[in-house]
């Protein structure tokens, strides 16, 4: 991947590995069958960027702070990494991942399972930089605009070029592990992932979580921004009426990493189901695994301790069937407030939230047809 660095010295110079789904703007995704470690490595966590990365100088780059504040504030890169730092295990989920599973097919990038990851982020706390601010009292949100600029091509499109843009509730905004990072597993942020600084909004899709962040603005009133309301926005039920509002935190789900779709299998044999789970504001507690198509359930093991806004890894130590033929897989979870995901996609959220149990299908063949055999 070509890709054009200023002033950026991280030790990852390019992503290897990733699957391209486009270029410029980068859209690539981890071979989600490569789920080995509980952070996924830098160079194999995926890229979501509307318009193509902006060269950002660290020396010159200011972040502002201004709308329905007492004082606003004017940072440089320096500023920022002088201050009280904290480091937090997230996972993102792009609202997206999984879109191919969906028929009939819908637009928009046919991300498969690997439009998701989970990193150590480090930063300071967004609240430092509101407190420090004083926000007024009547403030509901907070914007957090990018530098990235561009003409969206989905309809309706918005007049001339924007800046990607997001809003989170003020409440949200002030919890201590909602980030303005500026590392990623314990390195500066590559220039994909945001460099010089990102927000990093724990619990929610990965849209919320901007990169390139240069403003911060302190809104009396909800944003109706094109991506909180055109994109990234679903239609809600209000007493009988569907009313748009913004997606926010991460519906729970699981997925299957191993074996990988259309794999093929030897009968009879010793096999561990391998994969992970996540949820927005709760915890997994359970991942149940179906052999049969979603006809009869058995109980999976988690790797990975409860870790608030961070994956489960988890496995099934499953012995493949003795008929050769062809067999679906699905994986389940449980949440810790009682959810579970659910049978099949909500068409409220449109070409997002892909969060029902997506099917995995193998072959277990007989053993003369297997390689290796
Ligand atoms: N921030 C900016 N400025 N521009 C973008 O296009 N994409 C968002 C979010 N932040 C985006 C952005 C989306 S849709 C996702 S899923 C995450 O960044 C992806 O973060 P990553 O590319 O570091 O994985």
């Amino acid at each position: 991947m070509d890709m054009k660095v200023k002033n950026w010295s991280g030790t990852i110079p390019r992503p290897v590995g990733l699957i391209i789904r486009q270029k410029d703007p980068n859209n690539l995704e981890m071979p989600f069958d490569q789920l080995d470690d509980f952070i996924t490595p830098t160079e194999l966590f995926y890229i979501r960027s509307h318009f193509p990365t902006p060269e950002l100088d660290p020396l010159s780059y200011r972040l502002s702070t201004g709308g329905a504040v007492r004082r606003e504030l004017s940072m440089s890169y320096a500023d920022i990494r002088a201050m009280p730092s904290r480091s937090c295990i997230a996972t993102l989920e792009c609202a997206g991942n999984g879109r191919v599973f969906l028929a009939p097919p819908v637009p928009g990038a046919q991300w498969e399972l690997g439009a998701v990851g989970n990193a150590e982020w480090t930063g300071v706390p967004l609240s430092f930089l509101l407190e420090h601010a004083g926000l007024a009292d009547d403030v509901v949100e907070i914007v957090l605009e990018g530098a990235d600029r561009g003409a969206p091509k989905e309809e309706p499109k918005p007049p001339g070029q924007i800046s990607y843009a997001r809003s989170i509730r003020r409440a949200r905004a002030m919890e201590h592990d909602v980030l303005i990072a500026y590392q990623m597993n314990g390195q500066d942020l590559p220039p994909d992932h945001g460099y010089p600084l990102r927000a990093i909004v724990p619990g929610h899709y990965g849209m919320a979580s901007v990169k390139w962040l240069t403003n911060i603005v302190a809104a009396t009133q909800p944003f109706q921004g094109y991506w909180q309301t055109s994109d990234y926005g679903y239609w809600d039920d209000s007493d009988g009426t569907p009313v748009r509002r913004p997606l926010a935190e991460m519906h729970l789900k699981s997925q299957i990493a191993l074996p990988r779709v259309y794999e093929r299998l030897q009968p009879n044999r010793p096999y561990t189901i391998f994969g992970a789970a996540w949820a927005g504001d709760t915890d997994v507690t359970e991942i149940w695994i179906s052999l049969d198509g979603g006809a009869s359930w058995v109980k999976g093991d988690f790797i990975d301790p409860i870790n608030r806004h961070a994956w489960r890894r988890w496995k099934y130590d499953w012995t493949t069937p003795p008929r050769p033929g062809r067999y679906t897989l699905l994986a389940r979870a449980t949440a810790a407030d009682g959810c579970v995901q659910p049978d099949g996609h909500n068409p409220n959220f449109g070409s997002y939230v892909i969060d029902h149990p997506l099917p995995i299908e193998v072959f277990v063949t007989s053993l003369e047809a297997c390689p290796g055999s």
